[in-house]
């Protein structure tokens, strides 16, 4: 248990009754807490009860003579280990994310060095603005931490996604801001989405791969203080914060890419849908159909990409790799054959039947299959949580290495 210092800043929404249970939560986990508030916040949670659970003075007057007494601002800001934004109302967001320093809570924010974890919690319009959208951009490329806002039924009436995240899951947000930068000094290559193999000039074969699972293997990896590159397939995601991205379309793009890096990476992860083959030549200009004989088909030929992750397998080092497969039956058999085929140090099986997991899921399944024969099935997963268990691993295998 990590043990930190919680500021606990907390905006004027209806969520804010469910901020005492936060503070029971963050309390149970051995943190010590503090409040501030914005001037509305005292309208949804009274700041005696706040004080009462957190054993501590409620901050909530930017120029108050008595509670500056007590701990003057830039102190209170410079106690937190961590800074939790709960509520964070859309205003508020709007004004984190232009610098305002308007009131005690948006001073606070200017003024601490630690890491800020924000909840946001609005109605769904307001989530979905493209000025929110923005801002949230913004702070997220500024290292800002998000939990939620998850979807369901909103205290407006509407439904749809905005709700705040359950205290407990802020809790645990909380515990992997706090976690400690174990993989500082390493630097992670990770491979991600699937690749796009033109046909000609405007066609393309591909296939579903979000990269979404590849881009929280990124995003944690950073977290834990490793340099990351991320060579990406074409993806719409946002760059986790402080990963080199590298974007690709071709599978030949994606291994010149990956061997760029690879002399600097002490463990590469795999987590791409590379496509195993290419159109024989890439025509031109568009095929159409008037050059073709009425009802004729079309055959495509195609040729064999390379296979990057059996390529980097066979490179001498002493790197780590992971790789990942993706297989709709047998898939434990199936894997340990891939395993034993690429060479790698673990392979992550996907079962890509499930309808909850493997391509464009927010959720994965997956089992950890290990040279020896070894089997860990995990349950059903965010990918977040997925990214987290599989770099535990890895970081376990390099101890043991070492
Ligand atoms: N992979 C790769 N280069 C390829 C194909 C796959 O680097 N040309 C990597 C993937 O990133 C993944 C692993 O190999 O880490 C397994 O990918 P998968 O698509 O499951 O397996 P394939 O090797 O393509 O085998 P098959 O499609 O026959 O199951």
């Amino acid at each position: 248990m990590s043990q930190g210092r919680v500021l606990l800043a907390v905006s004027g929404g209806i969520a804010a009754y469910k901020i005492p249970d936060l503070i029971r939560a963050l309390k149970r986990a051995g943190h010590s807490v503090r409040c501030a508030l914005t001037p509305a916040a005292g309208r949804f949670v009274t700041p005696l009860t706040l004080q009462t659970l957190s054993g501590e003075a409620v901050r909530s007057e930017l120029f108050d003579p008595a509670e500056e007494g007590q701990i003057d601002h830039v102190a209170l800001a410079d106690w937190a280990d961590v800074v939790v934004v709960a509520p964070a109302t859309a205003h508020l967001l709007a004004r984190m994310a232009h610098g305002l320093a308007d009131e005690l809570v948006t001073t606070l924010l200017l003024a601490t060095r630690a890491p800020v974890l924000v909840a946001p919690a609005m109605n769904v319009n307001m989530w979905e603005n493209p000025a929110t959208r923005e801002n949230c951009e913004r702070l997220r490329a500024r290292g800002v931490w998000f939990v939620g806002p998850e979807s369901g039924l909103l205290a407006c009436g509407w439904e749809g996604e905005g709700r705040m995240a359950e205290p407990a899951a802020i809790a645990d947000a909380v515990e992997r801001v706090l976690a400690p930068p174990s993989l500082r000094g390493e630097t992670l290559l990770v491979t991600a989405g699937g690749t796009r193999e033109p046909l000609d000039a405007v066609r393309a074969l591909t296939n579903r791969s979000s990269g979404k699972m590849g881009f929280a293997v990124a995003r944690e990896a950073a977290r834990r203080g490793a340099e990351v590159v991320l060579v990406a397939g074409p993806s719409a995601l946002e760059t986790p914060p402080g990963v080199e991205r590298v974007d690709v379309e071709t599978a030949l793009e994606m291994r010149e890419a990956v061997f760029r890096a690879l002399p600097r990476a002490g463990v590469v992860v795999m987590t791409a849908a590379v496509a195993d083959f290419r159109p024989a030549q890439r025509e031109q200009h568009k095929i159409k159909k008037e050059d073709l004989a009425e009802d004729a088909g079309l055959t495509l030929e195609l040729v064999r990409n390379p296979d990057i992750l059996a390529e980097v397998c066979r490179t001498p080092g002493t790197r780590t790799v992971v790789g990942f497969a993706a297989e709709s039956r047998d898939v434990i058999e199936a894997a340990r054959r891939k395993l034993r085929r690429k060479g790698c140090d673990l392979l992550v099986a996907n079962d890509v039947s499930r309808t909850d997991a493997g391509f464009d899921t927010d959720t994965n399944a997956v089992s950890f299959v290990w040279p020896g024969g070894d089997v860990e099935e995990l349950p059903l997963l965010s990918k977040a949580q997925v990214a987290a268990h599989l770099l535990d691993r890895v970081e376990k295998l390099r101890e043991e290495r070492a």
